[in-house]
């Protein structure tokens, strides 16, 4: 790919979208230059039961660390994103929903409609003990209840933490675990792909493990069998009875919290990321309508699962902030077939579709006639988030899906971002395949060398990001600690993204991949801290050390070197066991792609494992793996190299 490669924004664009070049210059240069106004008079895009008259007050210094946004401002989110719409857009469809087996109706929710399941929910959960404050965890398939369930929270001043339906029991109940959470939202079973997922027992084994939760919530999906105990369980169907069709939305302060949403990082267990009410729904909106360039009327999916931050931003809280009509899919893109999503498309005159690079490959490798005999007609922008995205599916998605009409959106971001960070504005940015491209409006990325020196001009290095943004997360949940150690510590003063990246000689961004210990499997993130503490558990290891390969279709694969127990001889069934071991643990996410059996692992004389050596053998990068003179035992490399696995 030569980087002279660049496709100029569409003249239509220029003029049809809320910024082009000049708009986007001049509002992104009023950012920085002048951030206080400027971002006060964006929050106004909200309906503030007291409008916000301080902007931004944050510092990332270790003297003073502290980080608000709107302080003096109240709202309430759900009323932003429903209530405020009644009376221009109550008929307006507000969520399309579209079942994972196509021979089932989908089903739709106008604005009205919305309101009142909210409240229902909402009401259920107050009859259900839920107050203000407390922390909700959502373990629900993507059925439209998941997006209630959220807006209920948000209604009446609960912080949810959903845990994606992949998750194990044992992965759920140390979630709910930490952040005291006293009640559970889940469905008797979910549905993906035809298959079906045992969300309710898996909710009664991590109970189990838990001391916090009080009422598990079922939402009836299948129909399918499952335990209840009394005094604990309640069907929601039932409980929804009783309740009034009205609930009245809690003001609430703009750095009162949202939610809690948990992702893997470098060590330890994952974090419970913590987003606050007004800021994050001001980024989460505004990129919205700026990088999807939506107006409200058009039909927008987001392809994401409610169990990641996508899901939250870009199926829920952004979209219907704008007023928009958002779908929500419960399937996946390959079942019934390969044509899955573009059929969805078809079905519901889609014109914005965002999704993962993850998907863009799988599809690809079916052939090009999965998606060319449908019709994507009324497609006009596509999306992609979450790894970077090689430009061999950049060209396909432009070229075959959207047949060389539709700009594409390459947007960076993370779960501490809230919402999108580097992406291309679609009237005013030219795009290069494979290049997030530019900063938005607010955001100032910074390139630092390993010892935190600015690099200016085209040059590579680690992506800080220099002064905070609204949507930016507010701390790790009951580890304030951990929040600042976490990210302004590396590089003090800046927010580390743990994200490689590349600036050229047009300004424009190209991530990398992360530069920590994270690997990025198909667009989800994995601790190798996690997968290690896994394997260990198991009575055959004694010791283990997971890094990333590459993989054609996850973009990242899972490479994991085990040490066994003295007397315990490696074996093609103990590696089936450690592998469903993994999956049980943590869940199918994580479960490794390759396993090396072998008698040690390569260390430093002071006993720290060496994982630049282990990741350039994983990605069978062997003649070149640097400096070994300071390994304790030199030749553990050799054997490794040996007998490398794939
Ligand atoms: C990490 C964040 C953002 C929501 C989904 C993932 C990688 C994400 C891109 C992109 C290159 C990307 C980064 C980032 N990433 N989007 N467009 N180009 N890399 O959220 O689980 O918090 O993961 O995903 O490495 O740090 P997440």
């Amino acid at each position: 790919m030569s980087e002279q490669d660049i496709f100029p924004v569409p003249e239509e664009w220029a003029k049809r979208a809320h910024a082009d070049k000049a708009e986007y210059e001049l509002q992104y240069g009023r950012s920085l230059a002048d951030p206080g106004s400027f971002w006060l008079e964006q929050a106004r895009t909200l309906d503030w039961i007291k409008r916000p008259e301080i902007s931004g007050d944050w510092s990332f210094d270790a003297s003073d660390f502290h980080i608000n946004w709107f302080t003096d401002g109240q709202l309430n989110v759900s009323a932003n994103c429903i209530d405020r719409h009644l009376e221009t857009r109550g008929d307006a469809v507000a969520i399309i929903w579209e079942p994972d087996d196509p021979s089932e109706d989908s089903r739709s929710f106008t604005y009205k409609q919305l309101h009142e399941q909210v409240c229902r929910f909402a009401n259920v959960l107050k009859d259900q003990g839920v107050r203000r404050g407390d922390r909700v965890t959502i373990y629900l398939p993507m059925v439209p209840e998941a997006a209630f369930a959220l807006l209920a929270c948000a209604r009446i001043g609960a912080v949810h933490s959903v845990v994606f339906g992949g998750f194990s029991p044992e992965a759920l109940a140390g979630r709910i675990t930490d952040c005291d959470s006293t009640h559970v939202i889940t469905a008797d079973e979910g549905r993906r792909g035809g298959k079906t997922v045992a969300l309710k027992a898996n909710v009664d084994k991590a109970a189990q493990h838990t001391t916090s939760l009080k009422k598990v919530i079922t939402v009836r999906v299948t129909g399918g069998d499952v335990d209840m105990t009394e005094g604990r369980d309640v069907w929601y169907h039932e409980a929804a009875e009783t309740v009034e069709a009205d609930c009245p939305p809690e003001p609430m302060g703009a750095e009162d919290p949202l939610f809690i949403l948990y992702t893997s990082g470098s060590t330890g267990k994952p974090k419970g990321v913590l987003h606050t009410s007004g800021g994050y729904l001001l980024w989460a909106s505004l990129t919205h309508k700026y990088v999807f360039d939506y107006n409200p009327g058009e039909i927008y999916w987001c392809a994401a699962d409610i169990g990641w931050v996508t899901g939250h931003s870009y199926i829920v809280y952004g979209p219907l902030a704008n007023g928009a009509t958002t779908l929500m899919f419960e399937g996946v893109p390959n079942w019934p077939t390969p044509s899955r999503i573009w059929e969805v498309a078809d079905r519901h005159k889609v014109e914005i579709l965002y999704t993962a690079p993850t998907a863009l490959r799988a599809l690809m490798r079916e052939g090009d006639d999965y998606v060319t005999r449908t019709s994507r007609a009324s497609i006009r922008l596509l999306g992609t988030v979450g790894e970077p995205i090689n430009p061999e599916a950049w060209r396909w998605y432009y070229n075959i899906v959207g047949e060389q009409r539709c700009p594409i959106v390459d947007t960076w971001w993370q779960t501490e971002t809230g919402a999108a960070m580097i992406a291309p504005l679609p009237g005013a940015t030219d795009l290069k395949p494979g290049s997030a491209t530019k900063p938005f409006f607010g955001v100032e990325p910074q390139i630092v060398d390993g010892e935190g020196e600015i690099l200016h001009g085209a040059t590579e290095g680690n992506l800080c990001i220099t002064r905070s943004w609204p949507g930016q997360m507010r701390t790790v949940y009951g580890d304030h600690k951990r929040f600042f150690d976490t990210y302004f510590t590396t590089f003090p003063g800046r927010y580390f993204t743990g994200d490689g990246c590349r600036r050229d000689e047009d300004g424009y961004y190209w991530i990398t991949g992360r530069v920590d210990d994270v690997i990025n499997v198909s667009g989800h993130r994995m601790g190798t801290a996690e997968v290690e503490s896994a394997l260990v558990l198991h009575k055959d290891v004694s010791e283990a050390a997971v890094v990333g390969m590459p993989h054609d279709v996850k973009g990242q694969g899972i490479y994991a070197y085990v040490t066994l127990n003295a007397n315990t001889e490696p074996s093609e069934a103990l590696r089936k066991e450690l592998l469903d071991w993994v999956r049980t643990e943590i869940g199918p996410i994580a479960r490794p792609d390759a396993i090396q059996f072998t008698p040690a692992l390569p260390k430093t004389r002071s006993g720290k494992i060496m994982r630049r050596i282990l990741r350039k053998i994983a990605e069978g990068d062997v003649s070149s793996l640097g400096d070994t003179s300071t390994l304790a035992e030199p030749a553990v490399v050799d054997e490794l190299v040996a007998n490398r696995v794939g």
